[in-house]
């Protein structure tokens, strides 16, 4: 049963309803049934498989935060394809704007907190948006966390969090390090957590991998092709054109 069922259908796993200033996404998550007993938000659909619905609300405005960049698709399905490890989980997603990543872990079961820049209010306004629009009022928090800077949204965060999220941060070298500064932050108040993001490549001639190594931390890449393996989705055309990476981020044990 689709809400949104007005043309143009994206693709089979997004359906599109919008008007001049808005739009409306759904993405359809479904997967092969994973081995546990508890659904957490996954109705299941047959024997064999578990869909999951999230419901994204755009604004079409220049704004960074607004819409869904390509990079947040694919960190969404590789984290529904780990829904399981997600269940009980405190999840902060970094840079969230309209927030799918955050909210999919939200709705597997996973207790989530959602940031954006507190110097842009209205990318904050949208990640409340997207709480709304798939009835987690009240269960997501959200909150002003400004890369670099240590204040006190962030500093509570000590002890309080196990996966820290980040779809299409890392979008200007600009930015590097305030965001690196935070996750290393992140990382060290929080012993056993883990960063995991996603990224667009713009330009070859930018690299994380210096910024990371001054800061104690450690990137691995994730093989994009396990998703392709073990789920519904086209990989290549959720890409679209785009080269994107999947990368988990700790802290390096001999730095
Ligand atoms: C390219 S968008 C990605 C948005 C969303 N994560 C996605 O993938 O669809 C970058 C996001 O980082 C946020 N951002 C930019 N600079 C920031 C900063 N200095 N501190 C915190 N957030 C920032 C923007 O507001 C925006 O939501």
């Amino acid at each position: 049963m689709n809400a949104l069922t007005s043309d143009p259908v994206t693709h089979d796993n997004i359906q599109l309803q919008s008007s001049s200033s808005t739009c409306t996404k759904k993405f359809i998550f479904r997967s092969r049934k994973k081995d546990f007993p508890d659904k957490y938000g996954t109705d299941s659909d047959s024997e064999d498989t578990e869909t999951l619905e999230v419901i994204i609300p755009e604004r079409m405005e220049a704004s960074y935060g607004l819409y869904v960049w390509p990079c947040a698709p694919i960190l969404a399905w590789y984290l529904f394809e780990h829904r399981n490890f997600l269940r009980g989980k405190r999840v902060l997603e970094l840079g969230a704007g309209t927030a799918l990543p955050g909210i999919l872990c939200a709705l597997c079961g996973a207790d989530v907190t959602l940031s954006d820049s507190g110097k842009l209010p209205h990318c904050l306004e949208q990640s409340r948006k997207t709480v709304e629009a798939n009835g987690l009022k009240g269960k997501v928090k959200v909150v002003g966390i400004t890369w670099g800077l240590f204040l006190h949204d962030l500093i509570q965060l000590r002890n309080k969090v196990d996966v820290i999220l980040g779809s299409d941060c890392f979008f200007d070298p600009v930015v590097f390090e305030d965001l690196i500064s935070t996750i290393a932050y992140l990382l060290e108040s929080n012993p056993g957590a883990k960063f995991l993001g996603t990224y667009q490549e713009r330009s070859s001639d930018w690299s994380i991998e210096p910024v990371l190594k001054k800061w104690g931390l450690g990137c691995k890449h994730i093989p994009l092709n396990e998703l392709a393996n073990s789920c519904e989705v086209d990989l290549p055309q959720l890409l679209q054109d785009h080269t994107i990476h999947l990368i988990e981020i700790t802290v390096q044990s001999n730095a």
